[in-house]
């Protein structure tokens, strides 16, 4: 079964994503220049993001990862009360911290993350997000680096899981309904 048969539309394709992933990684360059900053990458989605950006950056940078998963939210939906699963090692204070994530939707997931970041007393903290999805948007998260905005539509690939498949497509695409509908009914 080929995966690529779920695929509804191609959003945003892999050489698109290649060309913004190298302008990001140029952009934070110049922004910290040797300021070393850490790259904190939100497992499980961010990783294929991250491992595209990293080579994309021309200077030092550190990274660490941060598992998160949202208190009582259901598939579609986060609730804001985030649980981390796994923290990162690194001593955060005194860091130039960017927090890099695959995608903002509500916003309840930065936010809370953020808040948490910063009772540890990091010199600053920016998001880096491959996707945003502003219609979606609960609170205001301020949003430093974004790779792309999509509509409010299922997407999936370079990271992002429909029931943890298809985090290893190499574009962004819209899942096809049937395919959810499908699962839902299967699981009753
Ligand atoms: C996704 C994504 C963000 C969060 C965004 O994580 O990686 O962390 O949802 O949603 P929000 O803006 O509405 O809070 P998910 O729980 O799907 O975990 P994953 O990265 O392991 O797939």
């Amino acid at each position: 079964m080929d995966m690529r048969d779920d695929v509804l539309e191609v959003l945003v394709s892999a050489e698109e994503i290649q060309k913004r992933t190298a302008e990001l990684g140029e952009e934070i360059g110049r922004d910290y220049g040797d300021r070393n900053p850490l790259l904190i990458c939100v497992l499980r989605g961010a990783v294929v993001f991250l491992s595209d950006l990293m080579r994309s950056i021309p200077v030092h940078v550190m990274v660490d990862f941060m598992g998160v998963s949202s208190y009582g939210g259901t598939n579609m939906d986060s609730s804001g009360v985030i649980k981390i699963t796994r923290d990162v090692d690194t001593n955060i204070a005194h860091h130039d911290v960017i927090i890099v994530e695959d995608i903002v939707d509500t916003g309840l997931t930065m936010k809370a993350l953020v808040d948490l970041l910063n009772t540890r007393g990091p010199s600053s903290i920016a998001i880096c997000t491959f996707l945003s999805k502003p219609q979606r948007r609960k609170v205001d998260v301020d949003i430093r680096y974004c790779g792309f905005e999509v509509p409010n539509k299922f997407v999936i690939g370079y990271g992002l899981d429909y029931d943890e498949n298809y985090r290893n497509l190499p574009f962004v695409g819209v899942l096809k309904p049937e395919v959810y509908e499908k699962r839902k009914e299967e699981k009753g």
